[in-house]
């Protein structure tokens, strides 16, 4: 499926490399296990709107480069800091990760590594989470004096229910990738050599489905979870309705009236 076009862009905290139908983010501060300062945060933000308006790119994954997905952030930033720059990385932080969360493409995490803190809650902004084997997973900001700021605590507790976001956050344990998955904080462990194969394979399938309908359905369940059902099932029953005027919904239905495999534009 691929184009086999690639195109490659480094900058000084990230790499994006786009594989049409795919993108990669890359967190690319190795030396700081993808530590998330202002500047990556920067970078990240910025090329989250670069992708997402690409037509050819229908699925985008983020990684880390090195032995971390991204240990969280840069704590050599925290020396000194004063509770009005902690609420603006706070708050940079979490619009981020609020990005990811309503992108208008599937964003799928590849866990390649220590995944913590704040690089635990971008994790948790994606729609998927894929994990290498020798993942560690945590929130450890409790051994700092501190707590998640970017969206960790919601984000947790909604993902893996009260409790067991209780016991993460409170305790600040790493976690493995095993151990995760049985609790729903990851989605697939893989081996480690097989990581990139896995969520090229998975992103592969994700891209040959309805882009409409795969946003579509990702805001009917998003949205839909932040209010009652009453309400949740008219937003799902007005994008329902609303794909009935894409040119996909027409070739989904011919191409089984047909008995052939559809061949979906995202129009
Ligand atoms: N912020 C800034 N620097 C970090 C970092 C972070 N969150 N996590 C790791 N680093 C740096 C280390 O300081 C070290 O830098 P140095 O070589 O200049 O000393 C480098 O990354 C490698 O980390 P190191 O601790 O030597 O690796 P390790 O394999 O021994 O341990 C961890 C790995 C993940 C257990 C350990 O780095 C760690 O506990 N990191 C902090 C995790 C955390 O508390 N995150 C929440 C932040 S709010």
């Amino acid at each position: 499926m691929s184009t086999g076009k690639v195109a490659e862009k480094q900058l000084k905290t990230i790499i994006i490399k786009e594989e049409p139908p795919i993108a990669w983010i890359i967190l690319n501060r190795p030396e700081k296990l993808n530590a998330v300062n202002m500047e990556l945060l920067d970078e990240l933000s910025k090329a989250l709107d670069e992708v997402e308006v690409k037509d050819n790119i229908k699925v985008l994954v983020i990684t880390g480069k090195g032995k971390a997905f991204s240990a969280g952030a840069d704590i050599s930033g925290f020396k000194g800091m004063k509770p009005l720059d902690a609420l603006k990385f706070s708050r940079k932080f979490q619009e981020v990760n609020n990005k990811i969360e309503y992108y208008t493409k599937p964003v799928i995490m590849a866990l390649n590594g220590y995944t913590l803190g704040g690089g635990m809650e971008i994790a948790m902004s994606g729609d998927f989470r894929i994990a290498a084997e020798s993942a560690k997973l945590g929130q450890p900001e409790i051994n700092l004096g501190i707590m998640p700021g970017a969206g960790g605590t919601q984000r947790m507790a909604r993902l893996i229910g009260m409790s067991r976001a209780k016991k993460l956050i409170y305790t600040g344990d790493m976690i493995s990738a095993k151990e995760a998955y049985e609790i729903g904080l990851v989605d697939m462990v893989v081996p480690d050599d097989k990581l990139e194969e896995e969520v090229r394979k998975f992103a592969y399938k994700l891209a040959e489905k309805p882009p409409i309908a795969l946003l579509t359905a990702k805001y009917a369940i998003q949205y839909g979870l932040q209010t009652d059902i009453w309400n949740g099932l008219s937003i799902e029953a007005a994008l329902f309705s609303l794909l009935f005027s894409t040119e996909d919904y027409v070739e989904g239905v011919n191409a089984f009236l047909e008995k052939r495999k559809p061949k979906f534009k995202g129009k």
